[in-house]
């Protein structure tokens, strides 16, 4: 799970890592509000930065001083609402200008090539860690770190002085570096970036920006602690209600809904779907919904019941490859499913187009022929069924 720049400033403050004073704001006025209260205290400039889960903000127009609360007012006006790279921004955040000498670069990540974890550091910060890279690879430094040791103080000077930090800013960044490993590994992130850290007029060392991504895998430990950070206005009613029935559902913006067995198969059937659409006027793949091994009919009726209340849902694609659970059972899924749902008083209105394959294949095709119900069409072959199931789609506008 991808944090808000925010959440992740109030996780690094938890831990000590230095942030600028800061507060969120969903309105224009909040906003004004807030920078007020900054120049009462004597910081009459602040910095208004657009919170989406997405890199390029400042470059887009989202990251902006004001120099009072009226501009304050002004700015959030104008972010408010504004539309980066496809994410809509509901809130700002007020945070008092810093006064910056020079912009660094820090991060820990998982490094899964190696299977270890990996500290990057430059002296080169605020623009893409990428970009700097590519221009001057000798200003990236990486340096592994050890999930035994960890960073402690000598390692977290090292990893510094291996950035190229100047000596001024030695003793502030390792402190921070020694604080935010604490963040990685204690909230068992994937990455935290700190891009820019910055060394203060003043001379102290502080996180600008945060970028904090958290392991689902390991949410079970953080003792539901993810969930204080989920974003509402994110979440699609769709993917809430496939979540709260345990499945992996993902909802997308095309007309054919899909459900298969295994996350790769329904990967691929994303893309034949896509690819047979476009004969038909562009039709597209609706969701990604994986309903995993052994599933029963109650986990197939959960999952046509979510894909067909889908709006954009004009016909299904169901592409099972018999494994453990064989095709049979899976065939009988469908046809209770089919009941289960009618008995919901939730009838099948939409083509179904089915594609078995793999253990017992003929037996569960028979047993779909048989129940005869007439949504149902069966097709041999994954390409054939993915034009059909585009096909009816397409008719079915
Ligand atoms: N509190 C602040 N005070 C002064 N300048 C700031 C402050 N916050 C950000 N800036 C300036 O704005 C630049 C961009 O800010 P930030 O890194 O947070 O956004 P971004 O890099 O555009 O976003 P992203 O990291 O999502 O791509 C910083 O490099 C810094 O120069
Ligand atoms: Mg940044």
């Amino acid at each position: 799970m991808d944090l808000f720049e925010h959440q992740a400033k109030e996780l690094f403050a938890e831990y000590g890592v230095p942030v600028p004073g800061g507060k969120v704001a969903h309105t224009a006025a909040e906003a004004r509000d807030i920078a007020a209260e900054f120049a009462a205290a004597g910081r009459p400039k602040v910095v208004i930065k657009a919170q989406v889960k997405v890199g390029g903000r400042g470059k887009a127009g989202g990251v902006k001083l004001a120099d009072g609360p009226e501009a304050a007012y002004e700015i959030a006006q104008q972010i408010l609402g504004m539309d980066i790279k496809g994410h809509t921004v509901h809130k700002v955040l007020v945070e008092e200008a810093s006064d910056i000498a020079a912009e660094y670069y820090l991060s820990f990540l998982l490094d899964r090539a190696n299977r270890t974890f990996l500290s990057i550091c430059s002296v080169q910060g605020g623009m893409e860690i990428e970009e700097v890279a590519h221009t001057s690879p000798g200003a990236v430094a990486r340096i592994p770190v050890s999930p035994l040791t960890g960073v402690d103080p000598g390692k977290a000077r090292e990893i510094i002085s291996a950035g190229r930090l100047p000596a001024e800013a030695l003793d502030g960044a390792a402190q921070l570096a020694e604080r935010l490993w604490a963040v990685f590994a204690d909230e068992d992130a994937t990455l935290v970036e700190v891009n820019p850290m910055i060394l203060s007029a003043d001379g102290r060392v502080l996180a600008l920006d945060g970028k904090v991504t958290l392991d689902d895998n390991a949410a079970f430990r953080q003792g539901g602690d993810f969930e204080k950070f989920a974003d509402q206005s994110a979440a699609d009613p769709l993917e809430a209600r496939a979540k709260a029935k345990h499945l992996n559902y993902v909802k997308l913006d095309g007309q054919v809904g899909i459900i298969g067995n295994g996350a790769g198969l329904v990967m691929s059937t994303l893309d034949v779907v896509a690819y047979a659409g476009e004969q038909f006027g562009g039709i597209r793949p609706a969701n990604f919904l994986d309903i995993g091994g052994g599933a029963s009919a109650e986990v197939m009726a959960n999952g046509l019941e979510i894909v067909l209340s889908d709006p954009s849902v004009r016909s299904v694609f169901v592409n099972v490859f018999g494994g453990i659970t064989s095709c049979d059972a899976v065939a009988n899924g469908i046809v209770s499913a089919i009941g289960m749902l009618g008995d919901r008083g939730e009838k099948v209105s939409h083509p179904i187009v089915v594609r078995l394959d793999g253990n017992n294949a003929a037996e569960g095709r028979r047993i779909l022929d048989e129940a005869g119900i007439g949504v149902v069409e069966q097709v041999g072959t994954m390409d054939d069924a993915a034009r059909r199931a585009a096909e009816l789609a397409s008719v079915a506008g």
